[in-house]
């Protein structure tokens, strides 16, 4: 008998921001991550410097053209490349892809009273092109792709009107693409809100005053649950039988020994991080982030009716990203700190850590999927799950990349274990599943696919795609359903 069920959703997980490029065609709009830039100098394990950005790099950026600078601009060009790529993702198998709506491709500026024809006619066509391949879309409606405009005048989603303005958008989408998709996701890693405040919510910190922007992150997270909440509202409504899910960044933390005081410590991080999935899922908001809200003096703003509407419309499953575990303690002093653009945390002795500072843990990936399900009971999605390595291309133009293939193999067998507990994943969406610009540091080097693109972190390469050996690795697990590994 085969560990995994018949209809699970093999493939894998890409964003427009990050891959789609066409930043200046079809008439769409700047949006927040078109201001991001590549990250030369940073070191790749400091969190902060990757994600930091003022107001003056929004002004410079958007003064400038270049993409190189400012390589989400460009990504992969997917935007002139689709139909190549969907012929791979069909000869690898893919049953799903996961993919994400450019919400300024629809919506300009986001306020725009008509939707862009020319941008809901490309994604028209990817849809189509899916469908030749059996490929269902799994739609992310947000994944850091706010309209630049509504992030500089209705400061990201700290504004309450944006919750009208996405909704304008998502109901365009349904409109127009519900017959095509039937998963869809509102917001990617909504927890992002506090790492990378910018991209996640549209909110630059040095707008506001320093002690308010923890309050207004909060307020902007509320918008967007609500928002969310009305999204999901409006898919029941327009798209029969379809599916919305959440999808937060599981980070799960380890307590690094059994110290009391440090177990107690991981119980608390890991529970904050998921208060989102609280919220989406069960529908309201923990006891402990409304006393924290109290201690603070934080008053969020809730209209009538907000707390009925995130009751009544919860999401049907639970998506998640998967990379990393971390360890924490509360004497941290003088211990190696590892990490990245995620969750950083004190060096854990017995799992390896990738060049950019991410723990290699399978393990915590069958933890986290007995955490999620024994807390929400829903049907669970890995809709991101990968290692960003450098390959190197030999004379004769194959890339072997047995590190890639050895982290997805104990990743699936984690999986499979979750399966033979009896707990129900949907399916599996590796990230990058085709080389793409890395959200963190806008690298190319840093690369999670099964498809190589000729490209470099300078924007240099002709952007021809070629398969890697863990192409045919993983189109034979999928063949085989889960047993070739
Ligand atoms: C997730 C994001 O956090 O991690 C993706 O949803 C991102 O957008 C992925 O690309 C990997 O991170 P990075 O920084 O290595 O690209």
């Amino acid at each position: 008998m085969t560990r995994f069920p018949e209809g699970f959703l093999w493939g894998g997980a890409t964003a427009a921001n990050q891959f789609e490029g066409g930043w200046d065609q079809g008439g769409r709009g700047m949006a927040v991550a078109d201001c991001t830039t590549y990250k030369s100098k940073t070191d790749p394990k400091n969190y902060a410097a990757q994600h930091a950005i003022t107001s003056k790099d929004i002004e410079e950026a958007m003064a400038s053209k270049d993409t190189r600078k400012y390589p989400k601009r460009h990504g992969i060009e997917f935007y002139s490349h689709y139909k190549e790529d969907i012929a791979l993702f069909g000869e690898m198998g893919f049953k799903v892809l996961r993919m994400s709506i450019q919400w300024s491709r629809i919506f300009p500026t986001g306020l725009e009273e008509k939707p862009n024809e020319e941008g809901l006619q490309f994604y028209e066509n990817v849809l189509k092109e899916l469908k030749k391949y059996n490929i269902e879309p799994l739609i992310t409606l947000h994944h850091y792709e706010e309209p630049l405009y509504l992030a500089n005048h209705y400061d990201g989603w700290y504004k309450r009107e944006v919750i009208d303005l996405f909704l304008k958008f998502v109901k365009v989408c349904y409109q127009r693409y519900g017959k095509y998709c039937k998963y869809w996701l509102t917001f990617n890693e909504i927890d992002s809100a506090f790492r990378h405040p910018w991209t996640t919510m549209g909110l630059c910190e040095d707008r506001y005053p320093a002690e308010k922007f923890e309050e207004i992150i909060y307020q902007s997270l509320h918008h967007q649950f609500v928002a969310s909440a009305l999204a999901t509202k409006m898919l029941k409504e327009m798209v029969p039988g379809a599916m919305m899910g959440c999808m937060v960044t599981k980070t799960l933390r380890y307590p690094e020994n059994c110290n009391p005081a440090n177990m107690i410590l991981a119980l608390k991080e890991n529970r904050k991080n998921m208060y989102y999935s609280d919220v989406q899922s069960r529908g309201e908001y923990p006891s402990h982030i409304l006393k924290e809200w109290e201690r603070k003096g934080y008053d969020i703003r809730m209209e009538r009716g907000d707390i009925e509407i995130l009751k009544q419309y919860p999401v049907d499953f639970i998506s998640f990203s998967y990379y990393n575990t971390s360890v924490t303690a509360v004497k941290e002093d003088g211990k190696e700190i590892v990490g990245g653009n995620l969750v950083q945390g004190i060096k854990n002795p017995y799992i390896p850590t990738s060049e950019w500072g991410w723990q290699i843990d399978p393990t915590g990936l069958y933890y986290s999927l007995i955490d999620l399900w024994d807390r929400y009971q829903k049907p669970l999605f890995i809709v991101e799950n990968g290692i960003g390595a450098r390959d190197t291309v030999e004379a004769d133009g194959s890339i072997h990349d047995p590190y890639r293939v050895d982290y997805f193999k104990s990743h699936i067998n984690a999986i499979g274990n979750a399966l033979d507990d009896g707990i129900p994943v949907m399916g599996y969406t590796p990230w990058g599943c085709i080389d793409m610009v890395s959200m963190s540091t806008s690298q190319m080097s840093k690369r999670y696919g099964f498809i190589y693109v000729d490209l470099d972190d300078e924007g240099n390469g002709t952007y021809s795609r070629s398969k890697k050996d863990s192409f045919e690795w993983y189109k034979n697990v999928i063949a085989t359903n889960g047993e070739g590994l």
